[in-house]
């Protein structure tokens, strides 16, 4: 949710900015900007919309090696110019970036800018003039942001320029992400390290509530005391060519396709040298001393850890919740006397989870953060972690770290069941690999998948998928899925719940895709596609071979173990979505209102 940059070197800047801002477009859409430092004083560039409108708009005569860049998704402000960063202070010496919320920036205006007329809606606004009136009572600009830090509540990654000093560039962060990139002289700043990756692939992590003065030649953090703090960099796994988008058309694309590498690559990862699959010994103990899992996840990794929460108990026999991030926070569930979180994120940055995170960490409990991005808040913060492996998601809707998160809870469970000497009857490595094959097999119906995108969801103003079991979970990650990218009002039904009301909402013509891949409830699934094609409904059934298909139905998936279904059941469901949005002419990758990483509350 909003994503900055910044370049401090001897390159050109805006260049070096605005392949950062593109690389994080994915955070936030809404408007961008960025501001360039050179001998002649401080360039503001930004525009409404995306950063190819910003490119064109930037000065090229304009020569500087010093500049911050912002994309935003829109907190406080309508998206247009005038509320697009950077902002600026009122004698135009400050200019400010900023990622985050400032919860108490109405009291900051109302003590502290009487009578400075502002120039923005935005809450960021207020910290950059409240900075300059310190610098006016006489502090330098690094005392004056340790002193408006203190006083804000809220969250922020900031970067700073000071029109008088050419030769710095001031970062800070809150509970927002924020990393300074480490080069040979010259550093960068970046929400994340995507967006510099074709810069550096070393790294400074920052911790709240810390600040940073950043030179071409050093970085000195210190705490908001001004106390300095040691760091050294860490080097990120993957590399610029990960983040390309090479010959596909679109990034979700890609990465649907990149699922099965996905799932290969973390077996081989969390397989040990006797061929079984393992989580690290620690990780095992704390599981096994937990008397009750909590699963706490936001949307797609929702899904993933209903799916975890039907592995856990069904092969691990472990009592497990799942619950969302945002409803967990003041709506806590009594819990069992020995619990154990697991924070499912992608990003790992999401601040829904994050806040549940902080607050289960106080009261002592045990905390296990699957994540995709190795170094991101969850990851840290959490006392234990287990990676998805799936290389950067770069579409904003997610896929193979879907795919992932099910992988992992698989390994999770099987680790477990293993630990307390149960029998699995199948061995899980072999079982997965299969379903990789299948995703494979799946992902080359490309065409037939397309086919259905165009008979059932053309000309349509909603649908429904209705499953019962696993593939109750499968349905509602794959209504998310279409009403994400295709903008189609999609929901997400167990079967035998239709007719409880929502069935009212048949039409002649509605279509209705059924998930039926689990043997025990195939009949029942059948009966309610006849309930709903008896009332109109266009229907669909995607069954798996030799276990659950029968004559007419409309995709049969290749036969895997019935706890591996949803990874294969994932493709089909996530390739209708991309043809049904590439249909209605959607942005695929950056659907409208969203952003990949949402880090507010
Ligand atoms: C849907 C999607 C979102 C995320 C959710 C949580 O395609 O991407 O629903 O799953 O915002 O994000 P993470 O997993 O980063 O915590």
């Amino acid at each position: 949710m909003c994503g900055i940059v910044g370049y401090i070197g001897n390159e050109d800047a805006p260049a070096i900015l605005l392949k950062g801002l593109s690389n994080l477009e994915y955070r936030g859409y809404d408007s961008a900007g960025i501001a360039l430092l050179n001998s002649e004083g401080v360039h503001v560039f930004k525009e409404k919309g995306r950063i190819a409108a910003l490119e064109k708009h930037i000065d090229p005569s304009i020569h500087a090696t010093l500049g911050i860049g912002h994309t935003r998704w829109a907190t406080h402000g309508e998206p247009n110019k005038r509320n697009a960063h950077p902002h600026q202070s009122a004698s135009g010496r400050l200019t400010i970036v900023h990622n985050g919320v400032i919860e108490n920036f109405v009291q900051l205006r109302e003590q502290y800018l009487q009578g400075v007329s502002l120039k923005s809606e935005t809450d960021t606004e207020i910290v950059v003039q409240v900075i300059e009136k310190f610098v006016k009572e006489g502090l330098g600009v690094e005392a004056a942001l340790m002193k408006t830090l203190k006083f804000v509540k809220g969250s922020y990654a900031i970067a700073l320029l000071d029109a008088e000093n050419p030769d710095m560039l001031y970062v800070a962060k809150n509970k927002s992400p924020l990393l300074i990139g480490v080069g040979d002289g010259f550093h960068v700043v970046a929400s994340d390290a995507t967006a510099m990756i074709q810069k550096t692939r070393r790294y400074v992590e920052l911790m709240d509530g810390e600040i940073v003065e950043l030179t071409r030649d050093s970085y000195v953090l210190k705490d908001l005391d001004g106390n300095v703090q040691e760091r050294e960099p860490y080097t990120v796994s993957f590399d610029a060519k990960d983040m390309e988008k090479g010959t596909y058309p679109h990034y979700m694309i890609k990465e649907i396709d990149e699922q099965p590498a996905v799932i290969r690559r973390l077996l081989q990862n969390y397989t040990g040298k006797d061929g079984k699959l393992a989580t690290d010994t620690a990780i095992a103990e704390a599981l096994n001393a937990a008397d009750r899992l909590y699963i706490v996840a936001c949307g797609t990794s929702y899904h993933a850890g209903l799916v975890g929460k039907h592995l856990l108990e069904k092969i691990a026999g472990i009592p497990t919740e799942v619950h969302i991030s945002s409803e967990f926070s003041y709506n806590m569930p009594l819990l069992s006397k020995k619990p154990l979180f697991i924070f499912i994120s992608q990003s790992g940055e999401t601040a829904d989870s994050r806040a549940v995170l902080v607050k289960v960490k106080k009261l002592g409990y045990p905390t296990l953060t699957m994540t995709n991005v190795e170094g991101s808040t969850l990851y840290r913060e959490a006392d234990y972690k287990m990676l998805l492996y799936a290389g950067p998601e770069i579409a904003v809707a997610s896929t193979k770290a879907y795919t992932a998160m099910i992988a992992v809870f698989s390994v999770m469970a099987a680790t477990l069941a293993t630990a307390k000497g149960l029998t699995l009857g199948f061995d899980p490595v072999h079982e997965m690999s299969l379903a990789a094959l299948a995703m494979e097999q799946m992902i080359d119906e490309k065409a037939q998948l397309q086919e259905i995108a165009r008979d059932y969801l053309s000309i349509t103003r909603n649908a429904f998928y209705i499953g019962r079991g696993l593939d109750y979970y499968v349905c509602m990650e794959a209504a998310l899925k279409l009403k994400e990218v295709s903008y189609i009002q999609a929901e997400g039904f167990a079967g035998g719940e239709l007719k409880h009301g929502t069935i009212a909402l048949i039409e002649d013509g509605t279509p209705v895709l059924a998930f039926a891949t689990q043997e025990a409830v195939n009949d029942h699934i059948r009966g309610n596609v006849q309930e709903v094609a008896a009332r109109g409904a266009h229907t669909c059934v995607i069954s798996m071979k030799d276990v659950t298909d029968r004559p007419g139905d409309s995709i049969i998936l290749p036969k895997v173990h019935e706890y591996f279904t949803p990874l294969v059941c994932a493709v089909p469901l996530q390739l209708i979505a991309y043809y049904a949005a590439l249909q209605n002419e959607c942005d695929v990758d950056k659907p409208r209102n969203l952003a990949k990483s949402v880090t507010v509350e």
